[in-house]
């Protein structure tokens, strides 16, 4: 059930200096951020925990740009390209439903700035095919697609996300990208074309940091490492109360159990991962979780608990996302008027990396 975690970070990688895990030890005077999302619809729980949480943060203290990531998309699944539309704007409403603040940080969409291509395009003369070929992520992820169905044939553009990613990055100057474990690769490759970059045409960009979120992973509803669409194991944001209870009644707990009466197991029990998270008072979950183990608490019982929890954090962002949904204008401004902003400081970036390459009028 619980498949070997891509999500885990190992002790070496927590040393390197590259990789910060407590935002309070920053000093966000200097921090500029960009952080983004692959527009494929609505988001779940992991969004929010995984990422969001950190941007909700971030909003209040650094100058933030939140990238719609959607060249990011054309490479991969064809049925993503045809809801397109309807799925950036899903991101975006869901960011808005979430207390991301349009005012306080720029939603910007890859697109609308096309300088994100041309800088990729001379990321991509200093990158070599074989750091590409060893990036673990990438080989993962493209290993994943061709064994699928759906798709033909593996595209040069998917093979070079990574290399657009570091463009995403270092376009805008960014030095530290929130971002999940398993994007580290992605970071480290974007401070080696930075370094390159620097070397080779003189000083530009700064290496960018990665922030990785307090909660490293989120299982899905079946226990599976990772709550992914695509594994039918999510839980939506902006799902109803009436989904929620489905989800978490039909959520893995202990397969050992056998009579009510047997105390149970909590690790890998799924309903408690999420009552860590979701029961701010540890007193009543030291107690679930004690008479759980000894008496068999039922996995209704428990299951209920956190049914009023999670519908209790869902109900405010559900009504703002219904506010959102009847007003789609502010969702398009808020992309069209912050991806305006990041155009100028796009264009500077580019103006400096053309000259110091020397790319001119001949
Ligand atoms: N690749 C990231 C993901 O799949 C999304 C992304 C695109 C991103 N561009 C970025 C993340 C730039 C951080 C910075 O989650």
């Amino acid at each position: 059930m619980n498949t070997p975690s891509t999500l885990d970070i190992s002790e070496p990688e927590k040393q390197k200096k590259h990789i910060v895990t407590d935002i309070d030890a920053l000093d966000l005077s200097t921090q500029k951020v960009l952080t983004g999302m692959r527009p494929s619809g609505k988001l779940h729980l992991w969004h929010y925990f995984g990422a969001l949480t950190n941007w909700i943060t971030l909003q209040n203290k650094v100058k933030c740009q939140f990238l719609v990531a959607d060249y990011h998309v054309l490479g991969e699944r064809t049925e993503d390209i045809e809801r397109l539309k309807e799925n950036v704007m899903d991101v975006v409403m869901d960011w808005l439903s979430v207390w991301i603040d349009p005012e306080k940080s720029d939603f910007v969409v890859q697109s609308y700035v096309p300088e994100w291509a041309d800088l990729a395009q001379y990321f991509s003369m200093i990158t070599p095919y074989s750091r590409l070929a060893q990036n673990p992520t990438l080989k993962n992820e493209m290993k994943q697609l061709e064994e699928s169905w759906q798709n033909e044939a593996l595209s040069l553009g998917f093979f070079g996300y990574p290399v657009s990613q570091a463009s995403d990055i270092l376009l805008p100057r960014a030095n530290l990208v929130p971002v999940w474990a398993d994007q580290i690769p992605h970071i480290e490759l974007a401070r080696y074309i930075a370094r390159t970059f620097n070397r080779k045409f003189g000083n530009v960009f700064e290496e960018p940091r990665a922030l990785l979120s307090p909660v490293s992973r989120l299982v899905g509803i079946d226990g599976n490492d990772k709550m992914s669409k695509s594994l039918w194991n999510t839980i939506m944001l902006s799902d109803s109360a009436d989904r929620v209870k489905e989800q978490v009644m039909k959520m893995y707990t202990d397969p050992n159990h056998f009579r009510v009466s047997d105390p149970w197991k909590i690790e890998w029990n799924v309903v408690f991962t999420y009552l860590d998270i979701f029961e701010s008072n540890k007193e009543i979950l030291a107690d679930m979780k004690y008479q759980y183990q000894k008496w068999g608490l039922g996995d209704v019982t428990i299951k209920k608990h956190l049914i009023q929890l999670m519908n209790d954090f869902l109900q405010p962002i559900r009504e703002r996302r219904a506010y959102y949904e009847t007003r789609p204008d502010i969702a398009r401004d808020a992309i069209e008027a912050g991806s305006a902003r990041a155009r100028k400081i796009a264009q500077e970036t580019i103006e400096v990396v053309k000259s110091k390459i020397g790319i001119q009028r001949y």
